[in-house]
């Protein structure tokens, strides 16, 4: 009994701690299912309603409206697909219910001071081919649905008639795949919005390069046509890019961001660790676990690896150079080993969070996105950044693509 007792105020003080954790670094917010969806044929893989999360917007922010996409890899054939079902990003059944909102999706003035005041949406990821798929057929022994396009029309309608028919500022972002949502669909976006909205787009983490293995081999090239084979995307891509590439190469930003027309914002790390993770070193490129170290913490890399490491670089600096100098672009590649910086407060803005031109991410944002300062950035060669926060990773998180 008393054992049980002092178990049961032990727990209450952790989950009290833990609240109080919550507290100072982000809000909770509760998810809401786009219902009406369902009968447009818009749905998650297993068939289930999509979902967001909404922080609705304050004061000077009310007609201001960030919608930022989750990200979550793909998957790229029936196997790896029907697997996902089972997990939060096939089905809106396996979501969490509540998640909490820090970095760009903060309230508080101190930790996000261009857009606390907006209403700020989390889009739940739940199709696995970054909103591009639509496949009208569903086969019964799967119940599989590649409907990821539909679920993305189905969302924005959904904030449309909220609210956001009145913005007067709007950005999509997104990390990871949702960062590659927000350059696949940002001029389809600004088409959605009225146009005396005044709209941009962010992708984090999104920029994902076209480049070889450590055995030479094209595997993100051949996984990201499959991805596109199984979900029927093609016809969701950038006809300035499929008409002269196989759709596959047009899941790549480097091939359709030269034709994007609304302001964009790039935001990546050189050493995306995630692209170094799975493109660079994946596992079958690599057989005898030579990489495995260096890919989980980037000051396990030997000398050999960091030179391979750095001309990955010189690929993803080469794949940026299509972008332009345009005012309206912003870019800021640091030297970190990161992949995600804009939704974790630590990264986006903190007294120690990572700068470039002694410039945080938060600020550089902010002001290209209000047209104060334009900023287009390259850090110099790793490990010449001081500010960086680098990933070490933990495998059983990351698993191989
Ligand atoms: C599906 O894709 C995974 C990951 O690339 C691969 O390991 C697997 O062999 C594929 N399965 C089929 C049936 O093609």
């Amino acid at each position: 009994m008393g054992d049980a007792r002092m178990f049961g105020q032990r727990m209450f003080v952790v989950a009290s701690l833990l609240v109080l954790l919550l507290r100072a670094e982000g809000i909770n917010v509760g998810i809401t299912y786009v219902t009406e969806a369902v009968a447009k044929g818009a749905v998650c893989l297993d068939g289930s309603p999509p979902a967001y999360h909404f922080s609705a917007g304050s004061g000077a922010g009310i007609n201001n409206w960030l919608v930022h996409f989750e990200g979550g890899g793909w998957c790229n054939n029936v196997t790896t697909c029907l697997s996902r079902t089972d997990t939060r990003l096939g089905s809106s059944r396996k979501m969490l219910k509540v998640v909490a909102f820090s970095g760009i999706l903060s309230n508080k003035q101190t930790l996000n001071p261009d857009f606390y005041k907006w209403n700020r949406i989390k889009v739940r990821y739940c199709d696995g081919a970054s909103y591009t798929g639509d496949v009208e057929a569903v086969d019964p022994a799967t119940n599989l649905h590649f409907r990821g396009a539909r679920v993305f029309h189905a969302i924005i309608d959904n904030l449309l008639a909220r609210g956001m028919k009145n913005a007067e500022n709007a950005i999509i972002s997104g990390c990871s795949a949702g960062g590659l949502t927000s350059i696949l669909h940002c001029d389809r976006f600004r088409a959605l919005l009225p146009p005396s909205t005044k709209v941009k787009c962010l992708a984090d983490a999104g920029y994902f390069i076209n480049a070889k293995d450590v055995s030479g081999a094209s595997h993100i090239e051949e996984f990201y046509s499959q991805v596109v084979a199984t979900h029927g995307s093609a016809k969701n891509l950038p006809t300035s890019c499929t008409s002269r590439l196989n759709p596959g190469l047009c899941f790549f930003p480097q091939n359709v961001v030269t034709q994007i027309q609304t302001p964009i914002f790039l935001l990546n790390a050189a050493y995306d660790s995630w692209q170094i993770k799975n493109i660079l070193a994946p596992g079958v490129a690599d057989p005898h676990g030579t990489w495995h170290s260096c890919k989980l913490d980037i000051e396990k890399c030997s000398p050999d690896q960091l030179k391979i490491m750095q001309a990955f670089r010189m690929e993803f600096l080469n794949a940026l150079s299509g972008v332009g100098s345009s005012p309206s672009t912003g870019m800021f590649i640091d030297a970190c080993y990161a992949h995600c910086q804009s939704e974790t407060q630590e990264t986006w803005l903190r007294d120690d969070s990572p700068e470039l031109a002694k410039t945080t991410i938060a600020k550089a944002v902010g002001d290209w996105y209000y047209d104060m300062n334009p900023f287009q950035k390259i850090d110099c060669p790793y490990p010449c950044n001081p500010t960086c926060h680098n990933h070490i990773l933990n495998p059983s998180e990351h698993p191989d693509v």
